[in-house]
């Protein structure tokens, strides 16, 4: 009795706490679903289609030039480092404004070509980027994307996580570049500061401040890059007399604006090439049969993600496949679905079915560590899911099901024993699936049946033929 009462208290005080914390997003403006329900006992927060269909992306950034929108992954109170998962969508020709964000960023270009460029230990680093190239940016580094396609639109699906951010679950952008729409982070400063720390005149500085109203997102091709020009002109009279070495112990307060706009009309000379990005479509997959395929990458085979805590995957079932019932013992996860439709089934550790949801492209959906969960691809064609998952230490994920499994793994008289079956039927129940990993599904187990079916069918409708004929 007194228990209940405690753990009545405890669920209030629980729910008393994430309405707060929710609050607090809602006055500082977060992007943040607030139409939702949520389950007390576990602190789960349904968004969308399902417990673990997070909502539809909200949009934070929109602009002629593009848009930006980013869902959050902060649906389990447990869970303290939830994942912003990020749509930026850029037109032809644009630029995503110099900007650095308090939170680690990793690219994936699903569609079209870019050129991205960060500060890495003061030198700008540049490189261009297809589809499929993953990417990553740290926390603090000031960077920014330019769509170099001319006429073809930059899709890319970006992770935020919020590990090493200022407040609890979120993020912030802070833009280098700016007017009054984005505000430069310098407009914060007084402005004989910037005055004194730029080194122009009053008139210069209200240019730069006031000229950008077009949002994060701009095109490069019209008045802006006239503004861009000016910006840089005036960056390459200091450059002329500045000598060399001054240029290296200028203080931190001009190298965005020289470096930065300076190099975008190609004119800085303080760049680096990067080594190579790692392209998820080039590399051999992680596994493969006849059934899909999966590449997953941690910071063992791309170090970039190193101090991320973040791995990268990829997974393409044909038609009617699935990924074997599975669970991650060390990370969260997050999927988006590129390409085809299919369902994500999720499974409670008391054994009922948590979700189990269509998807379709654009979709994304999270798997809480030691959740048990399946991915299947519709019968109709493939299923294409991209996605993150938040581990430092190696994932390995334990199977449920299929010849790589942790049942055939253990089985045994114990394991007989504990399904309350004798050995032998448990051999029949281990051994009967021969494929591991990636298994036909049972639509594809249907597909069988409804032949064998057809096939029983016009096999009596052949002898009926017979019988009619020989009577
Ligand atoms: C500031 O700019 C002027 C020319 O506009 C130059 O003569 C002067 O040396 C500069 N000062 C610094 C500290 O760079
Ligand atoms: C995924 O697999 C299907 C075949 O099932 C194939 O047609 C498609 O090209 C594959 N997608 C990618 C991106 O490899
Ligand atoms: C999705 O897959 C189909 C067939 O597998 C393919 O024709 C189509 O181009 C793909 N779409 C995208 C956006 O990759
Ligand atoms: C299993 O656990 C979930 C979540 O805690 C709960 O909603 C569900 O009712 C439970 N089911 C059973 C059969 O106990």
């Amino acid at each position: 009795m007194v228990g209940a009462m405690r753990n009545q208290m405890a669920l209030q005080l629980m729910a008393m706490l994430l309405l707060f914390s929710l609050s607090l997003k809602a006055v500082k403006g977060y992007p943040e679903e607030l139409e939702i329900s949520h389950d007390h006992e576990r602190g789960f927060i349904e968004g969308g289609k399902g417990l673990f269909i997070l909502g539809k992306p909200k949009k934070v950034v929109e602009t002629d030039g593009g848009g930006i929108r980013v869902v959050s992954g902060y649906r389990w109170k447990a869970d303290p480092n939830p994942m912003y998962i990020g749509f930026i969508s850029m037109e032809p020709n644009t630029l995503l404004i110099p900007q650095y964000i308090d939170a680690n960023l990793i690219l994936f270009v699903q569609e079209g070509e870019a050129k991205i460029a960060w500060i890495k230990e003061d030198k700008l680093v540049e490189k261009n980027l297809k589809r499929g190239d993953v990417s990553v940016i740290s926390g603090g580094s000031a960077f920014y994307v330019v769509n170099i396609r001319k006429s073809e639109r930059l899709h890319i699906i970006c992770s935020l996580d919020s590990s090493e951010s200022l407040g609890y679950a979120s993020y912030e952008s802070f833009f280098i570049g700016g007017g009054s729409y984005p505000t430069s982070v310098l407009a914060g400063f007084d402005i004989n500061t910037l005055i004194a720390a730029l080194n122009i005149t009053r008139e210069e500085l209200a240019i730069i401040m006031g000229s950008q109203k077009n949002g994060p997102i701009i095109y490069l091709n019209n008045e802006e890059e006239d503004i861009l020009q000016y910006k840089t002109q005036m960056g390459e009279k200091r450059k002329l007399v500045a000598d060399d070495d001054e240029e290296e112990q200028d203080g931190d307060s001009t190298w965005s604006w020289r470096k930065l706009l300076g190099y975008l009309h190609g004119k800085s000379h303080e760049h680096v090439h990067s080594s190579h990005a790692y392209n998820l479509y080039d590399e051999n997959p992680s596994y493969e049969n006849r059934y899909g395929w999966s590449i997953a990458i941690d910071e063992h085979a791309y170090s970039p993600l190193k101090h991320t805590r973040t791995g990268v995957y990829l997974v393409n079932l044909t038609a009617g496949s699935m990924v074997a019932p599975h669970l991650n013992p060390k990370a969260t996860e997050y999927g988006v679905v590129l390409n085809g439709t299919g369902t994500i089934q999720v499974v409670f550790p008391n054994g009922s079915s948590a979700m189990n949801a269509k998807v379709s492209p654009g979709d994304v959906f999270w798997i809480p560590r030691y959740f048990p969960f399946c991915q299947v691809a519709a019968r109709e064609g493939p299923l294409e899911f991209f996605g993150f998952t938040t581990s430092s230490r190696k994932n390995r994920p334990q199977f449920l099901a299929g010849a790589s499994s942790v049942l055939r793994s253990m089985r045994g008289r114990e394991l007989a024993a504990a399904f309350g079956v004798n050995e032998k039927q448990l051999e029949e129940l281990v051994d009967s699936q021969s494929e591991g990993i990636i298994l036909p599904s049972w639509t594809r187990h249907e597909e069988e049946e409804e032949e064998k079916k057809k096939k029983e069918k016009d096999g009596e409708a052949i002898l009926i033929r017979k019988r009619v004929f020989f009577a």
